[in-house]
């Protein structure tokens, strides 16, 4: 693997069916899930990997059943707790995107808590997609920007593809290059729709409790072979050779 992505994204999907499968309560699915992120955080940072993004919670999973909901918020909390030591020990920083505002009290809290105690670290930016939805966060941005118009802060023509960049969720995180998807659905669901614009896409099979180092390997050496254009031609955009390793 010499094309380590800089910014790895996963859709860490298949939890419930992972369980159902078993004849287990899709919860169980979500508590092995938590196994899995655990496994690839650490892999992703001794791998080198300077930004990995992780959707745990879409805008649209609030609607779910109540105790899947309540059983989720639960895992997470229980999460930022048990797993702050192992950030701390791997330098890794806590970032979150998303509309945390609809988040429980002591959920938001405990966040805060571990965004600051992590945010001195530099070897990995693990940003947490948590009532996250691209079109709730690109409509949010709009009217951000809508208002420093309206304040005379900013003419509309001011709004460039850096500024509005700067304004989303994701500001200072640069677009990922590889997303990831786990159980074998081949969409978007809601995530990252303006970041997403020229990342390579890459879908596996395996329900993300399955999902393990060799498959995480895979994907990234096959992100090592494809060819990114970004609207070029082939012979206008350097060799694999010449290209380099991002580390
Ligand atoms: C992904 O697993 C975790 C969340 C969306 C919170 P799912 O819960 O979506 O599992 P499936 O897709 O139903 O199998
Ligand atoms: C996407 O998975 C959201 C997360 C992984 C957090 P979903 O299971 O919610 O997506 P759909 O409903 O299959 O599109
Ligand atoms: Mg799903």
């Amino acid at each position: 693997m010499d094309h380590i992505p800089q910014h790895l994204a996963i859709i860490m999907d298949g939890n419930g069916r992972w369980a159902q499968k078993r004849h287990l309560p899709r919860i169980v699915g979500h508590q092995k899930g938590v196994e899995t992120v655990r496994r690839v955080v650490e892999e992703c940072c001794s791998l080198g990997i300077k930004h990995l993004t992780l959707y745990a919670f879409s805008s649209e999973n609030w609607g779910r059943p109540a105790d899947e909901v309540a059983a989720l918020m639960g895992l997470l909390a229980k999460y930022l707790t048990s797993e702050l030591k192992m950030l701390l020990s791997n330098r890794v920083r806590l970032n979150v995107i998303g509309e945390t505002a609809k988040l429980p009290d002591n959920i938001r809290q405990t966040l805060e808590g571990a965004v600051e105690r992590t945010r001195d670290n530099d070897s990995m930016t693990l940003t947490l997609a948590l009532s996250y939805g691209a079109r709730d966060e690109i409509l949010r941005t709009c009217q951000q920007l809508a208002g420093r118009v309206a304040a005379g802060e900013i003419a509309p023509s001011d709004i460039d593809e850096e500024l509005f960049s700067d304004a989303l969720d994701t500001a200072g995180i640069p677009d990922p290059d590889l997303l990831v998807r786990t159980s074998g659905e081949m969409r978007i669901s809601n995530f990252l729709l303006w970041q997403l614009a020229y990342t390579e896409l890459y879908f596996s099979n395996k329900f993300w409790p399955d999902f393990d180092r060799d498959e995480l390997h895979e994907a990234i050496r096959e992100f090592g072979r494809r060819q990114r254009r970004f609207g070029l031609t082939s012979e206008q955009v350097p060799d694999k050779a010449e290209q380099g390793g991002h580390h």
